[in-house]
C-alpha cells in the first residue's frame, strides 16, 4: 500500500520536494521499500499546466481530515498558519517534517512535546544550512559529547553578497538582486540582510547544543547593512575574511547566542565558506572540532534535507524513538551579552601620523594604516563588550566601527 504525503506550501521549497521524490522516486522506493505518493499540495495559487496541478487543493481541512495522509511537508514560510497547521496534523496525529525555521525557532519546543504525546514526529533537518546535514548529526553523532561552542554562516544571501562584495566588487544592491533571482533569499530579504534569519538559525541549533531554545529576538542580532568595500579591505590587510556569523556558547554556565559580521581569519575554516555556500563548525569536548559544509539555500539541496526528514519518518517508527525535547530559556539560563568577550578590530578615521598615540591607547597593538581610505584599523585583545566599547570610544582619533573576530 502507498504512503500517502501532503505538501503545504508550493513555492521553491515546496515544488522543490516534488521533484526529489519524482526524480529519485524509484530510488527512495527502494530504500523504505513502499510506493509514495504525492497526495495533496496545499498553496492559495492554481499551478495551471504544471503535471501535479491536479493535486492542488485550497482548503487545509481536506488534508486534515484525510486519514490516508501520515506525513505533511510544511514548506509555507512565515509563523501563520504555517504553526497552526503543524500542530493541527499533528495533535490529528500526522508526522510534520518542514524547512520553516521560523516556526522551528518560535515553536520549535512547543510542536515537539505534542509530537512526543501524539506519537508523531517532528523534523526539521532542511531548517539549518539548508541541503547540508547539521541536525541530525548534533542530535545522533555528537551526543556523546558537550559541546563547547557552535559558529556557522548560516545565511546562504548573506554569503552571497558579501563574496560578491569581496572577490569581484560588486555593488550591495546588485548581489542581492541576483541572489533574490536565484531563490536564495527570504521573501523579505530583510530578515536575510539584518541576520534575523541567521537568528533563528543560531537558537535552533544552541537548543541542539545547549537543550534550551532561546527567542531570536532575544539574542544579540546585527546584520551585514552596514559594511562597506573599506571594510572588507581591512579585514585583507589582517589576513581575514568578513563574514556574517551565528554563535553560540556558554558563558559562566548561560547560553550564549549572536548574530554579527565577523573578520574571519584565514586559519578559521569557515574564512573560505564562499558563494551561498554555509559553514558550521561545531567545537566539542571529545570529538574537537567538526565542520559541516554545503549549499545553505536553493531549491533541490533544500528539499533533499527534507527528503531526508520523509525518509526518516517512513523508515522508523514514531514509537521507538526517543526524540530530543527543548526546555523554552528563561532570564536565569541566558547569558547576558555584555559578559561576551573577543579580539575586535577597530576601525578609525586618521592618518599614519595618529598611529603611534593609537597603538599607544590599545596598549602597544599593531595600527594599520589605510592612506588611500583615510583609515586606521587596529586587532584589539580579547576584551569584554563593555570594556572594548569604552576603550574605541575614548580613543585618541574618531572612531568609525568595531567588528568582532572569529578566532
Ligand atoms: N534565505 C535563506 C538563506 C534561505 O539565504 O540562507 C535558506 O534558509
Amino acid at each position: 500500500m502507498a504512503i500517502n504525503l501532503a505538501i503545504l506550501g508550493f513555492g521553491v521549497i515546496g515544488s522543490g520536494v516534488a521533484e526529489v521524490l519524482t526524480e529519485n522516486k524509484a530510488l527512495i522506493e527502494s530504500r523504505i521499500g513502499k510506493e509514495i505518493n504525492i497526495k495533496y499540495i496545499l498553496d492559495l495559487r492554481e499551478f495551471k499546466g504544471h503535471p501535479m496541478e491536479h493535486l492542488v487543493v485550497h482548503d487545509f481541512n481536506v488534508i486534515l481530515n484525510d486519514p490516508e495522509v501520515s506525513v505533511v511537508a510544511e514548506m509555507m514560510g512565515g509563523s501563520h498558519p504555517a504553526y497552526d497547521f503543524s500542530k493541527a496534523c499533528i495533535e490529528a496525529g500526522k508526522s510534520v517534517v518542514t524547512s520553516n525555521k521560523e516556526v522551528v525557532a518560535r515553536f520549535g519546543a512547543e510542536l515537539q512535546h505534542l509530537a512526543a504525546e501524539h506519537g508523531v514526529r517532528y523534523l526539521f533537518e532542511a531548517s539549518v544550512g539548508g541541503g547540508i546535514p547539521i541536525i541530525r548529526p548534533m542530535m545522533h553523532d555528537l551526543q556523546s559529547n558537550e559541546i563547547v561552542s557552535v559558529s556557522g554562516i548560516l545565511n546562504g544571501t548573506t554569503n552571497y553578497i558579501l563574496t560578491e562584495m569581496i572577490e569581484n566588487g560588486i555593488a550591495f544592491g546588485d548581489a542581492l538582486a541576483d541572489a533574490q533571482a536565484k531563490g536564495y533569499a527570504e521573501k523579505d530579504p530583510t530578515a536575510d540582510v539584518e541576520g534575523l534569519d541567521a537568528a533563528r538559525k543560531i537558537v535552533i541549533l544552541a537548543a541542539l547544543a545547549f537543550g534550551t531554545i532561546l527567542r531570536p529576538e532575544d539574542i544579540h542580532v546585527e546584520g551585514i547593512s552596514s559594511l562597506t568595500l573599506d571594510d572588507v579591505k581591512v579585514a585583507e590587510a589582517f589576513g581575514a575574511s568578513l563574514k556574517l556569523i551565528g554563535h553560540t556558547e556558554r558563558v559562566d554556565g548561560k547560553v550564549l547566542c549572536m548574530v554579527s559580521p565577523r573578520v574571519v581569519p584565514k586559519r578559521n575554516p569557515l574564512s573560505g565558506v564562499s558563494g551561498v555556500f554555509n559553514g558550521v563548525l561545531v567545537d566539542a569536548n571529545m570529538v574537537d572540532k567538526v565542520m559541516f559544509y554545503g549549499r545553505g539555500a536553493g531549491k533541490l539541496p533544500t528539499a533533499s534535507a527534507v527528503v531526508a526528514d520523509l525518509i526518516d519518518v517512513w523508515q522508523t517508527n514514531a514509537a521507538d524513538v526517543k526524540e530530543v525535547v527543548w526546555t523554552p530559556a528563561d532570564p536565569i539560563s541566558v547569558a547576558d551579552f555584555s559578559g561576551y568577550a573577543c579580539r575586535s578590530v577597530a576601525i578609525f578615521r586618521g592618518t599614519a601620523e595618529s598611529a603611534a598615540t593609537l597603538s599607544a591607547h590599545f596598549g602597544g597593538a599593531e595600527v594599520k594604516a589605510f592612506p588611500v581610505l583615510g583609515l586606521l584599523a587596529v586587532m584589539t585583545e580579547c576584551l569584554a563588550e563593555a570594556k572594548a566599547d569604552a576603550l574605541t570610544a575614548s580613543a585618541p582619533v574618531p572612531f568609525v566601527k568595531r567588528i568582532r573576530v572569529l578566532d
